[in-house]
């Protein structure tokens, strides 16, 4: 049986965004939905907003909400940037609601500038919390730039290594 994939991202700047893309072609699976948080207001104005939106208020976001259900998913991946150290409360807010991760498999990826900090911990414990597994993760870091030649590295190891999955 094929397993169905979910890859959900957030990039402000566009960084996460190009890597979740490349991550979701990249990967061989024949079943694979990639779905993003879209901020809707201007980029500042997103950290006066965090203690709301790690609350749970997705309100200023643009997305679809049959993410919040994995259940019909048997691989999921969240690509979130590093925001001061962890990643961006999107990722909490979302996980507020999100249901069914028991038993499922997860690979976690952040992008960042210099210093990841918690960010990838910090989205393996919520996981865990709800009953899901960490298969794979991997921090994509690069001041000016991601390497895309890092991004192919871990496509190929995710290749390797998902196919026991299957
Ligand atoms: C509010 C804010 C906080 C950030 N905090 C960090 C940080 O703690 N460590 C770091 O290395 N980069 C930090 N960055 C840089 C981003 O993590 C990095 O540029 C990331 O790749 C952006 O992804 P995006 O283009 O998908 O939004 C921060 C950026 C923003 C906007």
């Amino acid at each position: 049986m094929d397993m169905k994939v979910l890859l959900v991202y957030f990039s402000l700047g566009g960084r996460t965004k190009q890597v979740a893309e490349r991550i979701a072609e990249g990967i061989n699976f024949p079943d694979v939905t990639i779905e993003s948080f879209e901020y809707t207001k201007k980029s500042r104005e997103l950290i006066p907003e965090q203690d709301e939106i790690m609350k749970g208020d997705l309100s200023n976001f643009k997305y679809n909400e049959s993410i919040k259900d994995l259940a019909p998913y048997d691989l999921i991946f969240y690509g979130f940037p590093t925001h001061g150290g962890r990643p961006a409360t999107v990722f909490n807010g979302y996980m507020k609601d999100a249901q069914n991760l028991d038993g499922k498999n997860f690979v976690v990826f952040n992008t960042c500038r210099m210093f990841p900090g918690k960010t990838l911990e910090i989205m393996q414990t919520e996981i865990e919390r709800k009953g899901g597994s960490i298969v794979n993760k991997r921090v994509f870091k690069g001041f000016f730039r991601i390497k895309m030649s890092k991004v192919e590295n871990f496509i190929e190891e995710l290749n390797q290594e998902l196919m026991k999955l299957n």
